[in-house]
């Protein structure tokens, strides 16, 4: 209670935000955290392919917030009423050197999708100390780091090579950041990944310097963003981008990276696209959700979290947390899925056509970070 007390107090001096910050406990987030993996595992997991639902990029997502989850726990294996180490051991098996698969290695034709599971196996690796899910990760990188460069740093967004867009840029920026922390043998070279992915996205225009990442493709002529409806900022290219500057402040001992981070975050959460001001929550903007959006915004949440450790910050907190309890009270289907809008749907809006494991794995996300950041208690946070 005196957390919140005080959170509250600096809360209403910042006045960003007109509502009071009122979360709940740790506990009653992390009981909504493991409700809803134990509602995931039950009624969208295939152990035959370690996939949710058969999707394969957003499972690389839910595997994602499982190992938050356990890290939160503990690290422990036990999340719910799962055991997740021998799912992801059997995940590894499945698809590493079998010929019998689709995405043999965790490559595909789309680096986008690459870089999704890279970033699980290095989460899995930091929770398990298992060396192969790192070298599996490295593997991963290399072929989005071969597909041979367009614009100096940029890659392509599949191997069809037709566009170079942002997403699998920043993705690739923030698997080598993560790299180059953990395999202090090639730190440099990763290092030198990162640094060309972020080169190439503020000479491109991809990213604007206004803290904007924007979603178009370049022109591989000019390596300029292609001006033009397609640029619409979207909430996971901007929480990538936030989690890859965290971890290149560490790479390269600046916090001018975390700067960067925090004026990305800033605009997250004000810009009226991303945000439901009048509930205080996280929102994206409306349009015929499908498969790959109705998951975005949890990847922004779960990067708040990231850059919350390492700048605590009142805001964040409080965004996450109205989101995680207007997801509870307002998103949540009498089976325990929960759908897109986190302020839930009053209007009626068409939402399009996604699944509901999509869905339901974003808003795990943001449970999983109020859960998280309302253990951090009041030492260390920071207005701005
Ligand atoms: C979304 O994914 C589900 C599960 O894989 C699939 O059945 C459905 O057709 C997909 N929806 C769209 C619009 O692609």
């Amino acid at each position: 209670m005196r957390f919140l007390g005080n959170a509250a107090l600096i809360a209403g001096g910042v006045g960003l935000f007109s509502n009071a910050l009122a979360a709940q406990s740790e506990a009653v987030y992390q009981n909504y955290a493991i409700t809803t993996a134990n509602l995931l595992v039950n009624k969208y997991y295939d152990g035959s392919t370690g996939q949710f639902d058969t999707l394969w990029w957003n499972s690389a997502i839910t595997h994602t917030a499982l190992a938050d989850l356990s890290a939160l726990l503990g690290g422990t294996s036990t999340v719910g009423s799962h055991d997740i180490f021998p799912m992801w051991d059997d995940l590894y098996t499945k698809h590493v050197g079998s010929t019998s698969v689709s995405n043999q290695n965790f490559l595909n034709p789309y680096y986008d999708d690459e870089g999704w599971w890279a970033l699980f196996w290095i989460a899995a690796y930091d929770l398990t100390g298992i060396s192969k899910y790192l070298s599996l990760a490295e593997s991963i990188a290399a072929d989005m780091h071969n597909t041979g460069q367009a614009c100096g740093g940029g890659i392509w967004w599949s191997k069809s090579k037709s566009v170079v867009a942002t997403i699998e840029n920043v993705l690739l920026m923030s698997v080598a950041a993560h790299l180059a922390n953990r395999v202090p043998g090639s730190a440099d070279m990763y290092k030198g990944w990162a640094d060309a992915s972020w080169v190439f996205l503020q000479n491109s225009g991809e990213y604007n310097g206004n803290t904007f990442l924007l979603g178009g493709n370049t022109d591989t002529s000019t390596c300029k963003l292609v001006a033009g409806t397609n640029n619409i900022p979207s909430t996971y290219q901007q929480g990538v981008l936030i989690g890859a500057l965290v971890e290149l402040a560490t790479a390269h001992k600046d916090g001018g990276y975390i700067d960067v981070a925090k004026s990305v975050a800033h605009v997250s959460i004000t810009n009226s696209d991303f945000y439901n001001a009048q509930l205080g929550t996280m929102h994206e903007p409306l349009g015929g959700f499908d498969n790959d959006s109705a998951q975005f915004k949890g990847i922004l949440a779960r990067n708040l979290m990231i850059l919350n450790r390492a700048h605590p910050d009142i805001n964040y907190l409080n965004i996450i947390t109205k989101s995680a309890d207007s997801i509870w009270a307002n998103a949540r289907n009498a089976d325990g899925t929960i759908i897109v809008l986190w302020d839930g749907n009053p209007s009626g809006n068409n939402l399009g056509s996604y699944s509901l494991e999509v869905s339901t794995s974003s808003a795990f996300e943001c449970l999983i970070a109020a859960a998280e950041m309302v253990k951090g208690g009041t030492l260390g946070i920071v207005v701005d």
